[in-house]
């Protein structure tokens, strides 16, 4: 939540800021702001609503500066308003600050400033930050970055910042706790952002800040620093992903582009882990420990949202491959019980992000009890890919429409190959499923492809719905989950309520919501509860309900029965979920689309959910 950017160096610092932010919107876009030092003055400009209405007044107006911070805001503390908008002034009006995160004790603070004469021009909690730190160096006469760290030491909270003074113009200093920071080292420039999009640009070499450390770039040199002033060597890694992953690429929105990268994000997470034509199946990240997760005897998944989608999937498939119970928990409940969990339990966190503060906080409660914890996370360096003991990436690649897809089917796709590895570890599956899923396992790319041949059809589908007012969604089994992905899709980006339901749970409430007004969802792919579906099928028809099937490519029974029907390709039955849920993405971005949504962009969501 919130994108972070600045700049110090060579260049004109605000192309790269505005640029920066447009590539972090996807974070928070309800206000933007950049700070510049422009001839020894420290200028802020902000505006409430997307960046490009930043870059609308800025249009035209000559901003010569070398050093710079930028802000993309996903409001926590007071209204979207220009007021609000980072970056935030001290006091003096010396000091700006950018801030990804929030203060949790920032009332306190605001008293003892408020007893000190100190005036605030929003009612935000990043200001207080600011204000603090600027106390701390009036009373203490201490540098900048020591009044920082002082400063730090006092916060409750989650933050990503950078601090900007206007007494010294070729310094910016940043620090984080739970939020990320990224710095990007050019010669003689240096680049920090909330994540590596903005910077892919103009650097492949990047520092990822720890949680209580403090960088200072000053006179072109960067230094880390602890919270108690121990400095550390700067890592620096090279980035691998390239400028064309982060851009639309000729496609209208990043999540069509994203919906149809999935054969290609798909094979990429099979890529080096898997060969059927040998049996080979190994994930580098978890060898390790694949004893022990083949000895347990509980898997706790804890995950958000589209994540805790593929977990529930995973939960089938870890129970019916290798005969593990699985619990499946949302992280934000698991973290505020008191959980039974302990040594002899395997927690398995998913995350595309890697920052959602919920699951972050859930892992951090089950190592303090003991747990091994597994990461399945997208995002490379990411701060939950770093609190768990081992884990393996989903190499999906950027994904940048706030309504995750690529994602998705790259989190099942790593599950199902952990599932499975696990299972021939305990030898829980015979050697002839255990090729044949293998070998279906390839096949998925290409039977994605093949899914993709019905957009047109599901486009005419999604124009006959585009102003239906509820949707259901009913699914068995695997696709019970993705029935759950469905209507979380359409809800988040077209805005209509949907439920998601096991189908045979719909006797027992949704079924009195059924009319000839109401679209129903039905994943009726052939699997082992096909006649099952089939007969909730027609428990809808006989109300009138509106059917959408998504059924397997050949069947002639359901065709008839509905009133419309999506193929796609047969499959091994645990892997249906990677092609049953293309068709529903489809349709919520058709759908959305012709409601003149925002689709990457929908109203009160952000990418990354670093707050509680
Ligand atoms: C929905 C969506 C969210 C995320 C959730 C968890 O399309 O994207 O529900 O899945 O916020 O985020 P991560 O996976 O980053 O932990």
């Amino acid at each position: 939540m919130c994108g972070i950017v600045a700049y110090v160096g060579t260049r004109q610092a605000y192309p790269f800021i505005i640029k920066g932010l447009k590539r972090l919107e996807y974070r928070g876009y309800d206000s933007s702001g950049v700070a510049l030092i422009e001839n020894s003055e420290l200028n802020i400009y902000k505006k409430k609503g997307k960046v490009s209405d930043l870059e609308g007044i800025l249009a035209g107006k000559e901003l010569k500066a070398n050093i710079g911070i930028g802000h993309t805001r996903w409001a926590t503390h007071g209204e979207p308003n220009d007021r609000n908008a980072h970056p935030h002034y001290s006091n003096s009006k010396k000091l700006a600050i950018i801030h990804n995160g929030i203060i949790e004790n920032y009332a306190t603070l605001k008293q003892n400033l408020l007893n000190k004469g100190h005036v605030f021009q929003s009612d935000t909690d990043t200001e207080i930050l600011i204000h603090f730190i600027e106390d701390i160096q009036k009373e203490t006469g201490e540098p900048l970055e020591a009044a920082v760290r002082i400063a730090l030491k006092e916060i409750v909270g989650a933050y990503a910042i950078v601090v900007l003074s206007v007494e010294n113009p070729t310094q910016l200093i940043a620090a984080r706790k739970g939020s990320p920071l990224v710095i990007g080292i050019g010669e003689n420039e240096f680049f920090f952002a909330s994540d590596a999009t903005p910077i892919i640009e103009y650097t492949k070499d990047v520092v990822y800040l720890d949680d209580y450390e403090v960088a200072v770039v000053r006179d072109g040199k960067l230094t880390i620093q602890n919270l108690d002033n121990l400095e550390t060597v700067p890592y620096i890694q090279k980035l691998e992903m390239e400028l064309e992953a982060i851009e639309k690429g000729g496609y209208d929105h990043f999540m069509i582009k994203e919906i149809f990268e999935q054969p290609r994000s798909i094979a990429d997470s099979m890529r080096g882990r898997l060969r059927a034509e040998d049996a080979h199946l190994q994930l580098g990240g978890l060898e390790a420990y694949l004893d022990k997760l083949a000895e347990t005897e509980r898997i706790v998944i804890v995950a958000c949202g589209t994540s805790w989608h593929a977990g529930l999937v995973a939960e089938y498939l870890f129970e019916e491959l290798a005969r593990i119970n699985v619990e499946v928990e949302y992280a934000s409940e698991f973290r505020y019980r008191n959980p039974v969990i302990g040594e002899n339990d395997i927690v398995i966190a998913i995350s595309q992000s890697g920052e959602t503060a919920d699951t972050l906080a859930a892992i951090e409660l089950a190592k303090s009890k003991g747990a091994i914890i597994f990461g399945v996370c997208n995002v490379v360096g990411s701060s939950i890919a770093r609190a768990t003991h081992a884990g393996a990436y989903t190499h999906a690649g950027p994904e940048i429409g706030v309504a995750s897809t690529k994602a998705f089917t790259a989190q099942v796709t790593v599950l199902t190959l952990m599932a499975i590895a696990t299972a021939r570890r305990k030898g829980a599956i015979q050697e002839e499923t255990y090729g044949h899923l293998l070998t279906e396992l390839e096949c998925i790319p290409s039977k994605v492809t093949q899914v993709f041949e019905n957009a047109t059809r599901i486009k005419e589908i999604a124009f006959i719905f585009t102003y239906a007012r509820n949707f259901i969604y009913l699914g068995r089994g695997l696709n019970f989950p993705v029935a759950l992905e469905g209507a979380l899709k359409l809800k988040e980006i077209s805005y209509i309520h949907a439920e998601g339901y096991p189908a045979a749970e719909m006797k027992h409430g949704p079924i009195a919501l059924i009319d000839e007004d109401m679209p129903v969802v039905f994943l009726a792919t052939k699997d082992s509860s096909y006649e099952k579906i089939v007969s909730n099928i027609q428990e809808v028809k006989a109300r009138k309900g509106r059917v959408i099937a998504i059924i397997t490519e050949g069947d002639t029974l359901i065709p008839p029965m509905v009133d419309f029907v999506i193929e796609v390709p047969a499959t091994h039955e645990i892997l249906t979920p990677l092609l049953s849920v293309i068709p529903l993405q489809l349709l919520s971005y058709y759908v959305a689309v012709m409601r003149g949504r925002n689709v990457d962009q929908p109203r009160n969501l952000a990418k990354s959910v670093t707050v509680e």
